[in-house]
This record gives structure tokens, sequence and C-alpha cells, in this order.
């Protein structure tokens, strides 16, 4: 039986227990399972170069899901065109005391006060190494997204660090500077902190990675951002050097739909409440940027029909992580399809001439 014929008959269980033991058993399941690859149809509509890098369809995995980077070949099993892995950081941490991650079925969000648990740095480099030498390796592209320790008081030191030691390994470089649950983070959205620290992180980049083709380095922002501080941050962001945006984040906001029970919780909200938000913040930087710096469209993707509203938007390629929860993994091949057959009906022979054409 394949796994998304099996989530219907799990999903009970998974949702009887706590949302993050519930998510531990996945990640020890698909470690042991091993589950059989889907395949795609080959619609070359759907592939991306990007920053000279092949990505077989635009549709990822965002940060969060496999924090330690333990179960790479299986997500891409599931018909991901790449898989972001983190937030790692130098030292490994235990993030804000449990219960921190709360499910909402009624409105398909999620919301995590994580602070970034993890196993550091090197068993995380370990964890990466073993999937990198694995043979045959999926096509698909690998980000790794990087934040600081909690007890970190010089930011660009760890992300330095991290870069130094993680950067030879990447396929991209998500520098996170956006979750809501480390004290202090988001401050690093200040235009003249965000160009002090690209500077010094582009700066080891080239140190650790060389000129030739080092990985591209992407900066994730927040979707709470006020328009000034969108234009301030556009125009820092073309400024630095830096090779590309990933937006957005989890919001602090709580919309009024949401029962009051779910919205007090404290932490990051994600899923399908979050969708617009996300995709008109998409919008806003790909014309402050004037399509300069090329976006990953993350917030409340659960169809093909919003990875395509975010294409449209501005976004290059898309990633989700809330809708996996709600639908299970068959949804990754469906979407996918689905994506080639909405572009076909708007004519566009492939993706990349759909980017930002409703922006
Ligand atoms: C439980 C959980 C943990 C997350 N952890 C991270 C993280 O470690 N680093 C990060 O950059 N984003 C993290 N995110 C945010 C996601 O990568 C994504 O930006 C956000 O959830 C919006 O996408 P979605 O609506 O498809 O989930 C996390 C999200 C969830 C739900």
């Amino acid at each position: 039986m394949t796994l998304a014929r099996l989530y219907p008959v799990i999903k009970p269980l998974l949702f009887a227990m706590d949302a993050e033991s519930a998510h531990r058993l996945t990640i020890n399941a698909l470690k042991v399972i091993k589950p059989t690859p889907v395949t795609l149809p080959d619609d070359s509509s759907l592939r991306v170069t990007l920053w000279d890098r092949n990505f077989p369809n635009p549709i990822g995995l965002a940060a969060g899901f496999d924090k330690n980077a333990e179960v790479i070949a299986p997500m891409f099993g599931l018909g991901f065109g790449f898989v972001e892995v983190g937030t790692v950081t130098p030292r490994p941490q235990h993030g804000n005391p449990r219960p921190r991650v709360f499910r909402d079925p009624a409105s398909n969000a999620v919301i995590n006060r994580m602070g970034f648990p993890n196993i550091g740095m090197n068993k995380f480099k370990t964890n990466l190494e073993k999937f990198l030498e694995s043979r045959p390796r999926p096509a698909g592209m690998v980000g790794i997204n990087i934040g600081m320790n909690k007890s970190q008081t010089d930011p660009a030191k760890d992300y330095c660090l991290l870069v130094r030691t993680l950067g030879p390994f990447a396929d991209y470089i998500s520098v996170n500077i956006s979750s809501p649950n480390t004290p202090g983070l988001r401050n690093l959205q200040d235009p003249e902190a965000f160009l002090d620290l690209t500077a010094q992180i582009l700066e080891e980049r080239t140190k650790a990675c060389g000129k030739e083709m080092p990985p591209p380095l992407l900066v994730k922002l927040a979707p709470d951002l006020t328009p000034d501080q969108q234009e301030a941050l556009a125009k820092a962001a073309l400024k630095s050097g830096i090779d590309g945006l990933i937006l957005g984040n989890t919001t602090l906001s709580r919309p009024d739909t949401l029962s009051a029970a779910f919205r007090d919780q404290k932490g990051g909200l994600s899923g399908e409440p979050l969708t617009d938000k996300s995709t008109d913040m998409i919008r806003n930087f790909y014309r402050l940027t004037q399509g300069k710096l090329p976006i990953i469209g993350v917030g409340g993707v659960s169809s093909a029909r919003d990875a395509y509203d975010k294409i449209r938007a501005g976004a290059s390629l898309v990633q989700l992580y809330s809708a996996l929860v709600f639908q299970g993994p068959g949804m990754v091949k469906k979407a996918t399809a689905e994506l080639a057959a909405l572009l076909k009906a708007d004519g566009f022979a492939h993706i990349q001439d759909a980017v930002g054409r409703g922006a």
C-alpha cells in the first residue's frame, strides 16, 4: 500500500496524539519504512532552472518539517522538487517547553512556538552527508535553513559558522531571520542590521565555497512586515547582493475566524489562514524589486491553485508544510499534476513564463 493510501487510515491516530509526538512518529516511520518513491509524469513545463540549478518541479518542502536532515530521500519520494532542511543552529538546543505545536483542523492551520529544537550542525552534517552519498540520489535540490542559537548575542557569528560548515553541501542557503520564536531574531530584519548581517555572511560564503558557483544565499522574511518595512527591506535586499528571498515565515497575526482556544496559543500561525497574506507579500516584493530577485513563495499553499497564485504573484518556486499535516503525502503529487494542467489551460508552455504575470 502506498503512503498516500495509508494516510487516511493512520490520520485519526496521528490526530489523537500531541502534534509534535505525531510528527516525531512520522519522521521515525519514514526512516524505517523507506517508502517507494511516487512517479511523477515527466513534464518539462514544470522544470525550473534557477541560479544555474535544476529543480524538477517548483513545489518544495518548507523548513521545519525535517529540522535535522533525517528524511530527505523519503520527502523527495513524495514528489517534492526540492527539500529545505533545518532550521539548524551551531550548537544543539532543546527549544521551548512542550506542548509547543497546535493543529486546528477547523481552519487547516498550525501554531508553533518550537524555538529551533535541533541536533546541532555537526550531527546535522553527518545526516546530510549520508543523504548526499546515497545512490541513486534523487534529482531534487536541497536547501539548508540556518538560524542562530538562542544564547548567541552576536548573530553574525552563528550564521557565518553555519555557512562555513554547511555551505559547501547546500544547493542553496536560507538565512532565517523571521522565526517569531527566538527572541530578537526578527530585529535582524531592520534594514541596517540586514545589510550588516548579509555582508558578513556573503563574505564567509566566498571564503567557504569560492566564487565559481557558491550556493545561492536567500533570506527568509516574516509576513508581518508593514508596507514601509517591506519597501525598505526590498531596497536593502537589492543592494545587499543576496540571491533571493523566501516569503515568508509564520505570522503572529490571528484572523478573527479562528476559534478562541486556538487563536490564543502563542507562536507563529501557518496553513490556510496565511495563504492570501503571504501571496500579497510576494506580489509586493516582486513589484518593489522589479522582479530582479527570485522569490520562493510559502504560506498556506494547499493546492495547485494556491501554488499557481503565488507563482503568478512573482514566486519562481513555492514551498509548503502545513498542508501535508491535514491532507497527507498524496497532496504533493496531486498538486504537481494539477499545476501542469493550470499552466496549460492558461496557454503557458513553461512555468517560468507564468512568474509574476499576475503581479
Ligand atoms: C511546526 C512548524 C515548524 C516550523 N519550523 C520552521 C523552522 O525551523 N524554520 C523556518 O524557517 N520555518 C519554519 N516553519 C515555517 C514554515 O517553513 C513555513 O514558512 C510556514 O509554515 C508557512 O508555510 P505553510 O503554511 O505551508 O506551513 C515551521 C512551520 C511549522 C508549522
